[in-house]
């Protein structure tokens, strides 16, 4: 059998109330507590790249993926660029271009779009991955890109519902980083953390750890190999 073309490891970070919702007024920040915003930039500390959709992108405004300088010191000292590469999934390219993080012309940001088109007037230092037809990225392709052109070995992914699918019906994911906040927030048609066609089959995980800090519970899985691509080769350390 022909080797898997290569790829980044993937970890995908997300945060849920007790009852299930990713967002509470149409934001994440909401859900967590100080020891989840601790895991969120602890993550992005200690990847080469940094991953979210379009449409999390959108709601959330992206800043510069990380701002704090003893963070981007220790980003040096372990080898690593001061900042990720910030890499943004999008079909129709219809990003607002003031967002901070486009804005920002220190930004490196990878667009991963099967569009033709580019960004009019971004002051960050883009560069475009293009792959897949029909507004559908070709996501096991763009990530053999980023492996290969990019030097990408490890991707957090933060989100969103609709990418996280996809990723995971592709057969990307290797970790889950879950937080799950003592929240209940109900609603009719709450956003949950995969959103999109239901995964066939179930996706099966194993956790690996458990840790509990004012009452948020931090969940961290590893997915089990999926028959869709062959997991990429962990990394030293995350
Ligand atoms: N609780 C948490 O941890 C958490 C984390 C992240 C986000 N959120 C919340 O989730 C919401 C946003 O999530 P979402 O599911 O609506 O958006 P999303 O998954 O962030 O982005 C969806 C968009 O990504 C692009 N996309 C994804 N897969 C693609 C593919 N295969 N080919 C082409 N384009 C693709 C498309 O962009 P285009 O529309 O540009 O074509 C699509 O509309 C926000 O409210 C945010 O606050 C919560």
């Amino acid at each position: 059998m022909a080797p898997a073309p290569p790829r980044p490891y993937v970890l995908l970070n997300m945060v849920s109330t007790a009852d299930g919702r990713a967002t509470i007024d149409g934001r994440s920040g909401p859900i967590g507590n100080r020891a989840d915003r601790e895991l969120f930039h602890g993550l992005r500390t200690a990847v080469d790249a940094v991953m979210a959709g379009a449409g999390t992108i959108r709601t959330e405004r992206y800043g510069p993926i990380v701002a704090e300088e003893s963070r981007r010191r220790a980003r040096l000292e372990r080898g690593l660029a001061a900042e990720p590469l910030a890499c943004i999934v999008s079909g129709r390219l219809s990003l607002p271009v003031d967002i901070p993080l486009l804005a920002d012309p220190q930004a490196r940001v990878a667009i991963l779009t099967p569009s033709a088109a580019s960004l009019p007037g971004v002051a960050a230092q883009v560069d475009y991955v293009r792959t897949g037809n029909d507004g559908r990225l070709d996501l096991p392709a763009a990530f053999t890109v980023l492996s290969e052109h990019f030097g990408i070995r490890t991707l957090l992914c933060e989100g969103g519902p609709h990418l996280n699918s996809e990723l995971l019906s592709a057969g990307l994911i290797d970790e889950l980083f879950l937080t799950l906040a003592p929240k209940l927030s109900g609603g009719e048609t709450p956003l949950q953390i995969l959103a999109g066609a239901a995964l066939e089959p179930p996706v099966e995980m194993d956790l690996l750890s458990v840790f509990e800090s004012e009452s948020d519970l931090f969940l961290r899985y590893r997915v089990v190999c999926s028959s869709a691509s062959a997991r990429a080769p962990a990394p030293a350390r995350v």
